[in-house]
């Protein structure tokens, strides 16, 4: 697989390719129907040729032309998948399932396929590619195309299809199935698990084909058993399981083959590929010649056939195919088993016989015994005695009787047949276990019918008796669901109908299957009645009940002409595909494929695993004869039929093109006579005058009712009326339909597409509008739920809104109360009933406190507290202040404090006393009121000893005139100076300082008293502008703080010793000082404002 996806990465040169394919596709025609001449099988042979020469070797046998109403099917269906596949949804809109066969409403696609003998290049995964989808029509017709047309078809109308692969033996079946189950792998979506199931499902093709394919005259690979196989498929498409069943494997293969003929394949497989340590744990040699049930053909090594890389393929299948739960403990074994079985097959053919004297046959050989004892896990006396007797029931009694040599030999080739076929069968059940699906969703299917061809040998026996039934009766299903039933279907529904002639070949199966009458019954009949029958006897049964059937012929029943032909043991079929000459030798022996009881019972006591599931005890007690061989084969057959009949057809019908397997060698008459025996020529002709679709009224209109406003949506009327009046409507034209008596029948492909191409558009419409319903209706249905919720959420937050606003409420009445309760008991000492109350008060008290204290120590404002507080707030006040107190020392500095202690002096003299003082407050002392330049250096020469503390210009008042005189008071830390420029006028030394006197007024007049005995001058009058600060620093220098009066009205001062003056203080509108006629010095100063 990997090496074809490899191979379809190469875009280019495939496209180129598939250019050139197409281009030689037009060679003849693609699809019989388009021959001029349809009714010459000259012309017909001849587009085979032509196109074969070509390696063209697939023909459609189908429609009127290109655009089939297939075609539109396919297109439909591929929108449905797309539809279905995408939402998954609308299976609402999916067409009616499966029908019943008399509803069939398709005819089935045909395709003829040349077998080509040669690999060819159309087979890779891009071919695959362009098929996938396509249209029908619309590609050179494929198997490829048949395969998906099956599919889509399937997957839009989810019913269950079948494609019939039939041809004679090598004409290309099997290949031909495996080319199909390839594409559905490769182009049907799957899943990383579904990859298990594709996986499995092609490989239980190597697997079958190696233990039921062999090589005969006809095929190097012939099938040599029927199988059929369904494979499973979702919704959406994707492959999910599968079921096989098989049909009459060809057991007498396994001891016997003709002249060129090999036994199945995998013994052959087994000796050439197996490991040596397998072949000798089997007991084996390598060598094929040495089995005595490999040779008889003569042929065990044959060029073609690879038995080597078919035995690795086939082990590689085996891993991927077995590993079901159930069968983990003999996961690793069953394989061993498998081949032990095979390996003591081998080893019972090589089991010899010889005759003791009794006449009883004995084995000769021990070996072989031993290793089949070993491998099947049977006991060695057992199986001994097993193969040298038979067990006979006597009355009540069982009795062990030898077998002659003879019987000796049949016994063993009895149980070798039976343990292969068995073998067979579980195989078969193995891999349906392996691939059934165990979900129980509907599946639809798609089954594959490959069987063995229909052959004729030079002998031919039993086996090609079944195998010729067999493609008899599947020609017979072709005839029915094509040319029969179709004809037929025109005659019952009163249309108009040239019939066209065909072999039916019911006649043949009648001759064959029929009850009571018929070839198998005669044989059964043989087979079961007492006495002594021989296929002798049967022979003549046959003479005597079918004798006279036009297709039955024995030696004696035939003219002089044919006798030769026929053996004495001989009867002769004229089958549908030609004849056939049988020898009756064997027929009843192989018909009751009888295994002795003793070997049946020793079998069910085998130890090996497989074997113990192939024969049960179970069996043992049945008392009942087992059915026949053909019978059995008879009603598995009618069961497959019936299968089919339920199913859609597509066919494949495969042509030999010569005996010889030459690639490129197109050999006429087999060829024409195969296009004669599979009835191409008349399928051709009732296709060309038939008509591609018919349903029934009521199914029509159902599907197409949409189109008439006057049959949707409901048509009350019959529905015969309702399509009539559809497609009237529609605006069909006469030659384009007829209706029948329950069906309408539409002539060309072309009308059927205009219809589904308006059921279409009209079905995107109804759907639309059935979304629109629904999603309203989806709205709507939401919009009430949501609806519903808000209301419930809201009424329910409204409910806890509600309770919360309640209980604010309640809580604020409780509040107030308590509150009230608490203000009329404000005044009585803490109790219950106040204490909240008082509580809440000093809080806010507190709180609003926090945002009034004062922010400096001159601020006096404290908020008023409630009369529980008034305590705790005096405290609470004191503590404030006296924190604002310590903050504001905290940030006095030394000159700020000098300064205060000054002001304080100042406040301590002054305060309340003389005018002017409280305006003088807020001005600071100064350290000195002379500028740089006033001060005389000389002066400071002369006091350099001492420390100037204050310099002021004052005016000085002679003590007897009152002159005015400007001077400059001095202060050092030990004596006043009074200075006239740079002269020293009057030192006071502060030791004799006496006293300070100023008046209450504002008048700046300062009187420095000194002692009378002082030998210097008297007192002192100044007048200075900086009247507190001055007085305060002298008598702080002076340290005479008591020493400082201020008087009232008048002030005596010493002149000199013994002589006194007066200073009179009054107020008026201008400030003066003279010296008044009473020789006082008067001074006058305006009122201030304190
Ligand atoms: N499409 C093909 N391309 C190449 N070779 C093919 C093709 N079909 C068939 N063959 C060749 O023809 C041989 C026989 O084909 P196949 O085994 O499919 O025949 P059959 O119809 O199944 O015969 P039987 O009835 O004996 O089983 C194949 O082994 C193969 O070599
Ligand atoms: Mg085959």
């Amino acid at each position: 697989m990997e090496e074809m996806r490899e191979e379809a990465s190469d875009n280019h040169s495939q496209l180129n390719m598939e250019g050139a394919l197409i281009t030689r596709d037009r060679v003849g025609v693609q699809d019989f129907v388009l021959l001029d001449s349809h009714t010459s099988e000259a012309a017909f042979l001849d587009n085979l040729r032509k196109r074969y020469r070509e390696n063209l070797i697939y023909v459609n046998l189908h429609a009127f032309m290109t655009s089939s109403f297939m075609a539109i099917l396919v297109l439909v269906s591929r929108r449905y998948c797309e539809l279905t596949c995408n939402c998954g949804k609308v299976t609402c809109l999916r067409l009616q399932p499966a029908y019943k066969s008399d509803q069939r409403t398709y005819i089935g696609t045909l395709l003829v396929s040349v077998n080509p003998y040669k690999e060819l290049d159309f087979y890779s995964i891009k071919q695959m590619e362009i098929y996938q989808g396509v249209n029908f029509f619309e590609l050179p017709p494929h198997i490829y195309a048949i395969a998906d047309n099956a599919y889509r078809i399937m997957c839009a109308e989810y019913n269950n299809h079948f494609i019939l692969i039939s041809g004679e033996s090598g004409a290309g079946k099997t290949e031909a199935s495996k080319k199909i189950l390839q594409y559905f792998a490769v182009t049907c979506p799957t899943t990383e698990q579904l990859q298990i199931v594709r996986d499995r499902l092609l490989l239980s093709n190597p697997v079958l084909e190696a233990f039921g394919n062999a090589k005969t005259l006809r095929n190097d690979n012939s099938s040599r058993f029927g199988k059929y196989m369904d494979i499973q498929f979702d919704f959406k498409g994707a492959p999910v399981g599968g079921h096989i069943l098989s049909y009459l494997i060809e057991k007498s293969r396994v001891v016997h083959q003709n002249n060129g003929e090999r036994n199945f394949h995998i013994f052959y497989q087994l000796l050439e590929g197996g490991e040596d340590d397998l072949l000798r744990w089997l007991g084996l040699e390598r060598n094929p010649q040495k089995y005595m049930y490999l040779i008889q053909g003569r042929c065990a090594k044959v060029s073609v056939i690879n038995d080597k890389s078919d035995w690795k393929t086939v082990h590689k299948a085996f891993s991927v195919i077995d590993f079901t739960e159930t069968d983990i403990e003999s996961l690793s074994l069953w394989p061993q088993h498998l081949f032990g079985v095979i390996a003591s097959v081998l080893h019972l053919g090589n089991i010899q016989y010889e005759e003791d004297s009794n006449g009883h046959a004995i084995i000769t050989n021990s070996s072989q015994i031993k290793w089949i004892s070993k491998l099947l896990g049977i006991h060695l006396s057992i199986l001994q005695e097993a193969l040298t007797h038979r067990k006979i029931e006597a009355r009540s009694e069982e009795v062990l009787s030898p077998l002659n040599i003879d019987l000796a030999f049949c016994a063993r080739d009895a149980a070798a047949k039976a343990i292969y076929g068995r073998t067979f069968t579980w195989l078969v059940n193995k891999i349906n276990g392996s691939l059934a699906n165990k979900d129980l969703t509907r599946k639809t299917v798609i089954g594959l019918l490959d069987i063995y061809g229909f052959e004729v040998f030079d002998t031919n026996s039993f086996e090609q008796f079944c195998i010729n039934y067999c493609n008899e009766k599947l020609q017979q299903l072709l005839i029915e669901m094509t040319l029969k039933v179709e004809q037929e279907e025109y005659e019952m529904e009163g249309i108009e109908w040239e019939p066209i002639p065909y072999f039916n070949n019911k006649i043949i199966c009648d001759l064959v299957e029929e009850k009571h009458k018929g070839i198998i019954s005669i044989l059964d009949e043989e087979c079961l009645r007492p006495g002594e029958a021989t296929d002798l006897s049967f022979l003549e049964k046959l003479e005597e009940k079918v004798g006279d059937h036009a297709h039955f012929l024995t030696r004696k029943l035939a003219d002089q002409k044919t006798r030769k032909s026929i053996d004495w043991v001989d009867f002769r079929l004229l089958h549908y595909a030609g004849e056939v000459t049988y020898c009756v030798v064997g027929f009843l022996e192989k018909n009751n494929d009888l295994l002795y009881r003793n070997l049946k019972e020793v079998l069910c006591k085998s130890k090996n695993g497989i074997i113990k599931e192939c024969f049960f005890p179970s069996e043992l007690d049945n008392r009942r004869r087992p059915e026949t061989v053909a019978t059995q084969f008879k009603n598995s057959l009618a069961s497959l039929i019936e299968i089919l009949m339920s199913k859609e057809p597509s066919y494949i019908r495969c042509i030999k093109p010569n005996e010889g397997k030459e690639p490129g060698k197109f050999d006429d008459v087999l060829i024409r006579h195969q296009v004669k025996y599979l009835g191409l020529m008349e399928h051709l002709r009732v296709r060309r005058a038939g008509f591609a679709y018919r349903r029934k009224y009521e199914l029509f209109l159902q599907r197409y009712k949409s189109l008439c406003p006057a049959t949707w949506p409901h048509w009350h009327g019959p529905a015969a009326d309702g399509v009539e009046r559809l497609i009237k409507h529609i605006g069909y034209k006469p030659e384009e339909y007829k209706l029948g008596r329950t069906k309408i029948f539409i002539r060309f492909p072309r009308t059927l597409f205009a219809t589904e191409d308006a059921f279409e558009f009209s079905k995107h419409l109804l759907a639309t509008r059935i979304q629109a319903r629904y999603k309203g209706c989806l709205g709507k249905r939401e919009y009430k739920k949501q609806k519903e919720a808000a209301i419930k959420l809201e009424a329910c937050w409204r409910g806890v809104l509600a309770r919360k606003e309640a209980k604010r409420r309640m809580w604020a009445v409780e509040t107030i109360k308590r509150f009230i309760k608490g203000f009329i008991n404000r005044k009585n000492p803490l109790c219950p009933e106040n204490d909240e109350f008082i509580s809440f008060v000093q809080y806010t008290y507190l709180r609003k406190l926090r945002d009034h204290v004062p922010k400096n120590v001159l601020d006096k404002n404290w908020l008023k507290p409630p009369a529980i507080l008034e305590e705790t707030s005096e405290m609470l006040k004191k503590i404030c202040m006296r924190n604002l107190v310590r903050k504001y020392c905290q940030g006095i500095t030394a000159e700020k404090d000098a300064q205060l202690r000054q002001k304080v002096v100042a406040s301590a003299i002054f305060r309340g006393k003389k005018d002017g003082y409280l305006q003088s407050i807020s001005q600071p002392f100064a350290d000195t009121r002379l500028s740089e330049r006033e001060r005389s250096p000389k002066v400071l020469q002369l006091i350099r000893g001492e420390t100037v503390k204050y310099m002021t210009p004052v005016i000085k008042y002679d003590r007897n005139g009152f002159k005015a005189r400007e001077r400059q008071l001095v202060l050092t830390q030990s004596a006043a100076y009074v200075v006239e420029m740079a002269k020293i006028k009057q030192k006071i030394d502060y030791a004799t300082l006496k006293g300070i006197s100023t008046s209450n007024l504002s008048d700046g007049l300062l009187v420095i008293h000194v002692p009378e005995d002082n030998k210097q001058k008297g007192d002192v009058i100044l007048q200075c502008e900086h009247i507190f600060e001055t007085v305060t620093k002298l008598c702080m220098l002076a340290n005479k703080q008591n020493a400082v009066q201020v008087v009232q009205g008048s002030l005596q001062f010493h002149i000199s010793s013994g002589k006194e003056g007066m200073i009179a203080f009054t107020t008026g509108q201008e400030p003066q000082i003279y010296k008044a006629k009473n020789g006082h010095l008067t001074v006058v100063s305006t009122r201030t404002k304190s």
